[in-house]
Formats: C-alpha cells, structure tokens, sequence
C-alpha cells in the first residue's frame, strides 16, 4: 500500500470561525498529511509523520500553504464560454448571452468539450469540489459526470429543468419530461464514485406549476438529494415571480408551496429576502450560496453575510454569471462585499467559507472541506509569494491570517502551485 507525505504548512479548520473565531483553525508551520487510498490517514508535524512512515512517497512543498481543496457550491458549467459578457442585467443577461449558448449543449461533444475545460479550469484554481447546473439537455449532465469521473473529482450536477414559456422554445422541457429525464439520472449517476445528482429547477419564472410540482414530487421520492436552485437575485426578478404567482407570499413561497423547500434545498443568491423567507429557510435548515463576484458583475446587490446566524451559507463563483472561475478571487469579492455591508470579515472566515463552509451547504462536511484524518484528500497548495505585489506584502506578515490575506486579496491563478484530487496531483 503507497502512502504519500505531502510537506508545506498546513491549515484547516477543527471548528466555524465564524462563532469560534480564528482559534478554530489548526496551523502547523512545518506540517504534513499522510494520504493513504486517496484518504487523509494524518495530520500533523512534518518531522513526526517522516520519522513515522519512512517508506512514504514524500512531496515537500516548503513554505506553500495546504489548505483542503476549495468547494465552488453553485456555478453552471455550460456557461464557461459566455463569463465576462458585458453590460447586461439578469433577465436580459439570460435572454442575450446565457440561452443562446445552453442551447449549444444538445451536442454531446460540444458539452464534453466544455465540461472538460472547465473541469480543468476549476483545477488549475485549487477548486475540487463544485455543485453544477447543467443544461435542459440530460446528455449535458452525463458529459459533466464522466468528466468528472475521469478526473476522480467529488462532483455534485443536476439536468436544469425550464418548462415555462418565459424560456425559449429550443430550451424548454415539460413537467413530466423533467422529472423522468432528472429520476433516470439519478438511477445513473448518484453515488457513483463520487458523484452526486442534484433536482434543479433553474427558477420559478421559467418553471410552471406542474413543473415545481413534479420536481417537488421527485424530491419526496429522494430525500437525501440536495435541491438547487436561485431565489431573490435581483428586485426585478422578484416583481416578476410575484405577477407570475400572484397566489405566492413572495418568491421562497413559490418553491414552498410545491415541495421545493427542505433541509437539503440549496438556494443561490438569497440576497433580497423577506423577513418570513429567512425564518422559513432557518426553520427548515436550507442552506443558502453567496456568489459574490456574479452579485457585483450583473449588478445584483450585496449578500448579507448576517443570514450565518441562522443558516448554513456556502461561498460560490456562479460562472459565468461570475466574473472568475478562482475561489480566491470569489473570497476577495466576499470580503469587498461585506466591507460595503460594515463588516470585515477576518481571513479565516474567507477560507472557513471557500471549504468547510461550501462542503457544510453541500452536506458534505463529513467528507471533504477539512484536513482532518478519515477525510478524502482533496487539497490546494498555495505560493503566498506568488506575484511580486503579493510577496512585498505577505513577507510583512507577523502571522498566518497576515500571510495568507494577500494572497486571498490578490492571489489568481498563479497562487496555485498544486491540486491534489483523493490524494493525486491534478497538475504536472
Ligand atoms: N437565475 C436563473 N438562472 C440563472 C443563471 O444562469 N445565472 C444567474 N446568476 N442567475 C440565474
Ligand atoms: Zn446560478
């Protein structure tokens, strides 16, 4: 049996920053993890688990920081192509650029072609884990998943469901089509290796009724299924649910009242609720997704990081609605985004978010999102010197959080020294 040692400085999380402040997390300066049958076997000081396990293939990364790898909690795939689309707002943002390319996704190669990309493209970032939307087009998800599977990645998608006539004709599925073609790939692809299926209405106003219905319907029957979907985006997105559901008490209603709303219910954006739609999310133990980099590019409005009182809250790009495919730069936005809102948020709560937290929304804490033993062994090592501005700046450092803010600030692409999937190296 193989063992790899992987040396650098480690950091996770024993507990939430967010209520334990940053002593949650557990740093070691000169750290290792043991990987064993693409498992975390241990954690600790370097020279400890050497002397421990000499047989051990050994990786040193030096001074790189090995955090777990980053979980993008909501992003749609089919979209890579289209991110940095200028200067529209959602409904016409959908309407010029996004529909237009989805349709583009009934070629089985073309989404093999994009999923592939992407994949790549995550990886390159540090991402390891991420929830999709697919397209209507179950060959859509199909290419996702065997994407996925290929490169050993813990993956969560799901066939995104419109019915209604708000969408175009050349995307647009039924009610009954949504809920065999999302209940036949369920029985292809959840639990495989290390995948998962999500049930996706992409929203109420390109869902009808019977749709909602059917896919609430198709939940009952699977429980342990997450559900995703986006709610209260942006003000003029609400006006319009409500004159498309006049009978709804506002836009979390219109998913309430047709069994969309659980505690495995994963709801992108949340930034402009209803007082009786934050109790309702928090009674119910829905979790909700900050897209920080997509709410300022389409113009949307500013997340209220406040809700983690009270809900679970992953961090996601939403590509290409999203400006970047990087979770650094997804936690940059976060920190601007809470800034403008009065509150700084420290970089353990940054980093808190962009792994555990992410894997928490995703139900997933048990598994990834920590280094911790028993854990699958998805990390990132960062450079935090990985540009002259960044290493000016982190070689001030008195601390860890002083060292790794520049990077998070500052950091892309370039930070990203290695990605380790189940404990393999996804880069060169
Ligand atoms: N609301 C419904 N569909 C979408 C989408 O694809 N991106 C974003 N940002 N919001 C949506
Ligand atoms: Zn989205």
């Amino acid at each position: 049996m193989t063992e790899r040692l992987i040396l650098g400085q480690t950091l996770t999380f024993g507990g939430d920053p967010f209520t334990e402040g940053p002593e949650a997390a557990r740093h070691e300066r000169h750290g290792a993890v043991l990987v064993r049958d693409g498992l975390i076997a241990a954690v600790g000081d370097g020279a400890e688990l050497r002397a421990r396990h000499p047989a051990a293939q050994v990786t040193e990364h030096g001074d790189a920081l090995i955090l777990p790898g980053f979980v993008d909690a909501h992003a749609h795939y089919p979209q890579t192509a289209i991110i940095a689309s200028w200067g529209k707002r959602l409904i016409d943002w959908l309407n010029s650029y996004t529909f237009p390319e989805e349709a583009r996704f009934s070629d089985p190669a073309y989404a093999a072609e994009v999923a592939g990309r992407y994949l790549d493209l995550l990886l390159t970032n540090g991402t390891t884990t991420v929830a999709s939307y697919c397209t209507i087009h179950p060959e859509s998800v199909d290419a996702f998943f065997e994407a996925a599977q290929a490169r050993g990645m813990r993956a969560l998608a799901g066939k995104t469901c419109m019915d209604r006539d708000t969408a175009p004709a050349f995307l647009r599925d039924t009610a009954q089509s949504a809920y065999d073609d999302s209940r036949a790939l369920l029985a292809r692809w959840h639990g495989v290796d290390r995948l998962s299926c999500i049930i996706t209405p992409r929203f109420s106003p390109t869902s009808t009724p019977e749709q909602l219905e059917a896919l609430g319907a198709l939940w009952a029957e699977h429980p342990d299924c997450l559900m995703q979907t986006h709610l209260s985006e942006q003000t003029d997105e609400i006006a319009w649910v409500k004159s498309l559901y006049p009978a709804a008490r506002d836009y979390l209603d219109t998913y309430e009242a047709h069994g969309l709303l659980g505690p495995n219910g994963l709801y992108g954006h949340a930034i402009h609720l209803e007082p009786r739609e934050i109790d309702r999310l928090a009674e119910t133990g829905a979790a909700v997704v900050h897209c920080p980099t997509s709410n300022t590019f389409i113009g949307s409005g500013l997340f209220d990081m406040g809700l983690r009182a009270r809900m679970r809250v992953g961090l996601a790009t939403d590509t290409g609605g999203g400006s970047s495919f990087s979770m650094l730069r997804t936690m940059a936005a976060a920190y601007e985004v809470a800034q403008l809102r009065g509150t700084a948020l420290h970089p353990s709560e940054l980093l808190w978010l962009a792994t555990g937290g992410s894997a928490e929304a995703l139900r997933l804490g048990h598994r990834i999102g920590r280094l911790a033993e028993g854990y699958e062994a998805d990390m990132v090592v960062l450079d935090l010197a990985s540009t002259p501005a960044i290493a000016q700046a982190s070689a001030r450092a008195g601390n860890i959080w002083e060292a790794v803010f520049p990077t998070i600030m500052m950091g892309d692409d370039r930070a990203v020294l290695q990605t380790y999937v189940a404990g393999r190296p996804a880069r060169g």
